[in-house]
């Protein structure tokens, strides 16, 4: 299956921040698995590469108190960022996993979230990531990956989209292996449960954004058809209903 790049100054900042909003519970739960999975080393400088509207960039700051670089390619995210996420610890910058604006061995830890799968050459950024991250550093990517689908409401909807993520993401041992080449160990692999909506309700509201990349990889006839579906569940369901889902999370530790 080929797959055109998503482009997301043309079409996904739009509705990104609001369709992809942090549940309070999400992003203390997220924040206490990057602490948990980030190694001994103090974390004075972070990197949060595909940073986009900064949905996790100012929580990486407080859970860390360090100096957070956001670097992201695309302008449009990058200007919801700077009104949205705002932080006194973090910068916006321009540029992307495999050519980021930090000197060599200057950060204690990155974070990639949700981004692995926008990356045209996994070699080349894992190689970009291994020269910025500090020997003992951390590299945390939350992915999905081909070979540990989840049960996630989206795929029950959405039936081709699931198809789509087991052809678009590698597998874990693909990853391993590449991040292996790169100079990185594997410290960790996670799943993380977190909550995407307190309700079904809330849940289709958000998808009515289309605020994921992988719709824009259905046909018009397929999303209609999954709203629909959802819209109806949402409007029948007995008492709000939390959607949870999980998601990978891989630790690397720079050798
Ligand atoms: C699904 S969004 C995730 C944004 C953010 N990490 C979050 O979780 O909200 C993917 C982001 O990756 C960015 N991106 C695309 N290609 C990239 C690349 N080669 N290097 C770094 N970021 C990239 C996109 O512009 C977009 O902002």
């Amino acid at each position: 299956m080929g797959f055109e790049r998503v482009d997301y100054d043309r079409t996904q900042h739009a509705g990104y921040a609001k369709g992809r909003r942090l549940l309070p519970v999400s992003r203390r739960g997220w924040s206490r698995a990057f602490r948990e999975h980030a190694g001994e080393r103090r974390v004075r400088r972070a990197v949060d590469i595909g940073s986009g509207t900064g949905r996790f960039t100012p929580a990486l700051a407080d859970e860390f108190g360090a100096e957070v670089v956001g670097v992201e390619p695309s302008v449009r995210m990058r200007e919801v960022a700077h009104i949205e996420s705002a932080h006194p610890l973090v910068t916006y910058v321009e540029g992307e996993a495999a050519a980021l604006p930090l000197d060599d061995a200057s950060a204690d830890l990155a974070l990639m979230f949700l981004v692995w799968h926008h990356v045209p050459d996994h070699a080349a950024a894992a190689r970009e990531i291994a020269r910025v991250l500090a020997p003992g550093a951390r590299l945390l990517i939350a992915t999905t990956l081909a070979d540990r689908l989840k049960d996630l409401v989206l795929y029950r909807y959405f039936p081709r989209t699931r198809e789509i993520d087991a052809a678009l993401f590698p597998t874990s041992v693909e990853t391993v292996d590449l991040f292996a080449e790169a100079g990185f160990a594997l410290a960790s692999l996670t799943e993380v449960r977190h909550r995407s909506a307190d309700s079904l309700a809330e849940y289709a509201e958000r998808q009515r954004m289309r605020a994921l990349s992988v719709y824009e990889r259905l046909s018009e006839k397929e999303y209609r058809d999954g709203m629909t579906a959802l819209e109806h569940a949402a409007a029948t369901a007995e008492g709000p209903q939390p959607v949870e889902a999980s998601c990978d999370l891989l630790a690397f530790t720079r050798l």
